[in-house]
């Protein structure tokens, strides 16, 4: 089997080799080709946007930057967000604008919140789905005018983050959101996480090293995404936090590990 000619179409527009692909969907068993879904996934077109399908439950997962959440979510206090206050920190407009490298990008939604306040942010990531569907939904976004300002302002690097230091462009702040451990896999993970989960296998990433990675960059500093109440990475205590309600931010004023 392979993926529907319009899908094949899109992943070619977005600069993805459907080949690349394939095999996280589909599986040859035996000489005969016989095939069977590896994980129950395929990938789709739902309301013109790339789409991962859970064919078993019919549930979608897209990246859409114009969604009415999105939309409102942009129309509210931005710089409030204890995301951007981590990130931001002390920034001054008038230093021009914050740069950024998440290097953990997944649906590029804390990406997407960083851009909508300002920030010029390259995005890192390494799973060829994900950057699929995250380069699909910039595209769409970046033909929409009330968001391809923003859009203007992302942009994305295919690759493990590790792999892809010493950073080749200047970053004043490296930002890393390593997958939640397993047992956060519960019934509060809201359901799109969870597809996203399934696809990528749930706490895989090395995240200590790439803290370690991170603090050896040429950056201000160097701010993590954790669950509240999870020991910090690497058992390195940060500069600073912010704490929200499910997670913090730990900020890292930047130095040799
Ligand atoms: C929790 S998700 C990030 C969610 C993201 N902050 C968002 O707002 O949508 C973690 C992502 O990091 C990616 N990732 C993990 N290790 C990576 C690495 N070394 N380099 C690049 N991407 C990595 C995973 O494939 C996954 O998509």
């Amino acid at each position: 089997m392979a993926f529907a000619a319009e899908v094949a179409h899109r992943l070619k527009t977005l600069g993805v080799d459907p080949d690349d692909l394939r095999p996280f969907f589909y599986s040859d068993v035996g000489t005969d080709s016989t095939e069977t879904g590896a994980h129950e996934l395929d990938l789709c077109l739902k309301n013109g946007a790339l789409s991962l399908l859970d064919q078993k439950s019919g549930q979608v997962l897209a990246v859409d930057f114009n969604s009415p959440a999105w939309r409102h979510r942009a129309a509210g206090h931005v710089r409030g967000e204890q995301l951007v206050k981590a990130v931001f920190g002390r920034h001054k407009p008038g230093h021009g604008p914050l740069q950024v490298t998440d290097a953990t990008a997944g649906l590029g939604r804390d990406a997407w919140l960083l851009a909508l306040a300002g920030a010029q942010v390259i995005a890192c990531e390494r799973h060829p789905v994900v950057f699929a569907l995250l380069s699909d939904g910039v595209q769409r976004a970046a033909a929409e005018p009330a968001l391809a300002e923003t859009a203007s302002r992302l942009r994305l690097l295919q690759g493990d983050f590790t792999g892809l230091c010493p950073l080749s462009e200047p970053a004043d702040v490296i930002y890393l959101d390593p997958m939640f451990p397993p047992r956060q896999k519960s019934a509060k993970v809201k359901k799109d996480m969870q597809l996203l989960h399934h696809l990528l296998g749930a706490g895989q990433d090395d995240a200590d090293a790439m803290l370690r990675t991170a603090l050896t960059q040429p950056v201000g500093k160097v701010v993590v995404k954790r669950p509240r109440l999870a020991e910090p990475l690497a058992g390195r205590r940060p500069t600073s936090q912010v704490t929200g309600k499910a997670s913090r931010f730990d900020v890292y004023a930047a130095g040799p590990v």
